[in-house]
C-alpha cells in the first residue's frame, strides 16, 4: 500500500473518489484507522473536548499536539497525518513556523491545519513556500468561540456566503493544498468545492465536496458531547449495528466513499427529498 500524500489526494478529488477522513489520538486508534482505510488522519485539537474534557479547544497546546501525533505517526503505514495548529500558535509568522516544525518534525505530522479566512492568507503563504503543507479550516471555528460566543452554523447570509468564496479562493491562491469547511449550509459547500482549485473537505459542509471529517469520539458515540446529549447534526453513530469498533470505522470510510454519508439529515440547510419523490 503506497502512502497517501498531497499528489495523491489531488488525484482522488479529480477522480471523484471521495477523500475519508477522521480524527485520532492514540496508537491504538492509528493501527485500527489505517487498516479500515481511512485516508487523512487528523491530530484534531478537538482532543482538548474529548481526551481531557474541556469545553473548548483552547487550552490545548503545541506540546499537546506533538504528544499525540507522536503516539500516531509511527502506527500510519497509508494514511496521511495532518495536525492541527492550536489557539495562539499561529498568531505571528514565527510562531506559526515554530509550532508547524515542531509538529512535523517531532510529531511526524505531514501537513498543518489552522483556523480562519483571509487574515490568514500570509501565514499560508509564510509557511507553504518553505515546505509546510497547509490546510485552511473555514466555517466554524472553534478557535474563535470566546470571540463568537457560541458555535452556530456560518456563511447562512448571502455577504457571509460570498466572504467565505472569496476567503477560500485566497487561501488557495496563498498556498492552501486543502481547504475544510465546518457548518455550512450544504448549498455553499457545494459552491466552494465547485470553485476551489485543491481539495475540500467537509464536517456538517454537506456532500458536494471532494472528502468528510468527523471526530472519532462521535462516531463511536462516546464523546462528551454525545453522552450530555448535545451530539452536532453532523454526527452519524457507527457503533449502532457495528460488531466493533473496526467494523464500525470501515462503515463510516465505505458510507464516505459511496457517498451514503452525509445523508440530508446530517447536513444543514437542506430540504430532504420528500417520501414521494423517492417511490419509483
Ligand atoms: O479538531 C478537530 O477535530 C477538527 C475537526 C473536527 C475538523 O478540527
Ligand atoms: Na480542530
Amino acid at each position: 500500500t503506497r502512502p497517501v500524500n498531497i499528489a495523491e489526494l489531488r488525484r482522488m478529488r479529480a477522480a471523484g473518489e471521495k477523500i475519508a477522513c477522521l480524527t485520532c489520538y492514540d496508537a491504538s486508534f492509528a493501527l485500527i484507522e489505517d487498516r479500515a482505510g481511512v485516508d487523512i488522519v487528523l491530530i484534531g485539537d478537538s482532543l482538548g473536548m474529548v481526551i481531557h474534557g474541556s469545553r473548548t479547544t483552547t487550552a490545548v497546546t503545541v506540546d499537546d499536539i506533538v504528544y499525540h501525533s507522536k503516539c500516531v505517526a509511527p502506527h500510519l503505514q497509508r494514511a496521511f497525518l495532518m495536525a492541527d495548529l492550536p489557539f495562539l500558535s499561529y498568531a505571528t509568522l514565527e510562531r506559526a513556523l515554530d509550532a508547524s516544525q515542531r509538529v512535523m518534525q517531532e510529531g511526524g505530522a505531514k501537513m498543518v491545519k489552522l483556523e480562519g479566512g483571509r487574515e490568514q492568507a500570509a501565514i499560508v503563504e509564510y509557511l507553504a513556500v518553505r515546505g509546510v503543507p497547509v490546510c485552511a479550516h473555514l466555517g466554524l471555528q472553534p478557535q474563535f468561540v470566546h470571540k463568537m460566543g457560541t458555535f452556530k452554523v456560518q456563511g447562512r447570509d448571502d455577504a457571509a456566503a460570498e466572504t467565505m468564496l472569496h476567503d477560500a479562493r485566497v487561501l488557495a491562491d496563498a498556498g492552501a493544498d486543502l481547504l475544510l469547511l465546518e457548518c455550512i449550509p450544504a448549498a455553499l459547500g457545494q459552491r466552494i468545492a465547485a470553485a476551489s482549485p485543491v481539495p475540500v473537505i467537509g464536517i456538517g459542509a454537506g456532500r458536494e465536496v471532494d472528502g468528510q471529517i468527523l471526530v472519532l469520539h462521535d462516531i463511536l458515540h462516546i464523546s462528551p458531547m454525545v453522552t450530555l446529549g448535545r451530539t452536532p447534526r453532523f454526527v452519524k453513530n457507527y457503533m449502532a449495528g457495528a460488531a466493533d469498533i473496526e467494523s464500525a470505522i470501515r462503515a463510516y470510510v465505505q458510507e464516505v466513499k459511496s457517498g451514503a454519508y452525509p445523508a440530508p439529515e446530517h447536513c444543514f440547510d437542506v430540504t430532504p427529498p420528500s417520501v414521494a419523490a423517492r417511490q419509483p
